[in-house]
């Protein structure tokens, strides 16, 4: 795994922007492994630059959300399929028919969790995935005790999970008890892995993936797992690392 500490949240995005587009300038068809939360969003920001400048297009690009609630619907704002529509499918210039995101309204939620891994699959696999990092080490919505093995499932979200995102919503009472996330197993299939996190808030959850034991309790631990995997915080969010020395000498590029 590499560490990469920033000195902004900017340099952040910055840093993980270069890798997407990294992939999309050498496969202009690459698949993209897309996150919601605040943490990616300078991210979309960065790209979405990138392509007003020119420099890259997601005009044939594909792209795959990681999650979505359950028992709200498509068109409620804070439904993952409204968000990722606004701030990847629009600023990006991705086409619609190819940004899919996990059906939570699907009256039969198993099969449809199937099928999610199904269309993955048949689109030849996700080439990189952004990540983002709850406080208590979920990705995506794997909330701890999540199996390494799992696939695109039903989960229960954590009552700490609900309250962070309490303010999306009007209230927490409006935070849906239920979701669809792709599992542990199916986000270690991306070929790349990118989790970003900025903030003091993130620090312990941060420091348990990167230098913790592997476990279920801290689900974003299963990145040591993957062979390309890269973590990039700000200061605030490595706070809590103590390979810091390490990771900075790391990041000078060989000579
Ligand atoms: C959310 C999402 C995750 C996200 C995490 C952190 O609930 N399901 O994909 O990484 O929580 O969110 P934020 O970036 O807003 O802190």
């Amino acid at each position: 795994m590499q560490v990469l500490i920033m000195g902004s949240g900017t340099a952040v995005a910055e840093s993980a922007a270069e890798r997407v587009s990294a992939v999309i300038a050498a496969n202009p068809s690459a698949t993209i492994g897309v996150a919601t939360g605040s943490s990616p969003l300078g991210i979309y920001a960065a790209l979405q630059r990138r392509v007003e400048m020119g420099s890259i297009s997601f005009a044939r690009a594909s792209a795959f959300a990681l999650d979505e609630y359950v028992g709200i619907p498509a068109d409620h704002p804070q439904s993952y399929t409204s968000v990722i529509a606004q701030e990847v499918t629009e600023r990006l210039g991705f086409d619609p028919q190819r940004v899919h995101v996990p059906n939570g309204r699907a009256a039969d939620l198993d099969a449809a969790a199937e099928a999610y891994d199904a269309a993955i699959a048949a689109a030849g696999g996700v080439d990189i995935q952004i990540l983002g990092i709850g406080a208590n080490g979920h990705i995506g919505f794997n909330e701890p005790t999540s199996s390494f093995g799992s696939r695109t499932r039903v989960k229960t979200l954590a009552p700490g999970t609900r309250a962070a995102n309490a303010r999306f919503f009007e209230s927490i009472d409006d935070v849906p008890r239920h979701c669809l996330t792709q599992g542990l197993g199916t986000i270690l299939e991306a070929r790349e892995l990118v989790l970003v996190a900025q903030g003091e808030r993130k620090a312990d959850a941060v420091a348990a993936a990167v230098e913790g034991p592997l476990t279920a309790m801290v689900p974003a631990s299963a990145l040591q797992l993957h062979p390309r995997a890269t973590v990039i915080v700000d200061e605030a969010a490595a706070a809590r690392l103590t390979l810091t020395d390490y990771y900075r000498s790391a990041a000078v590029p060989l000579s």
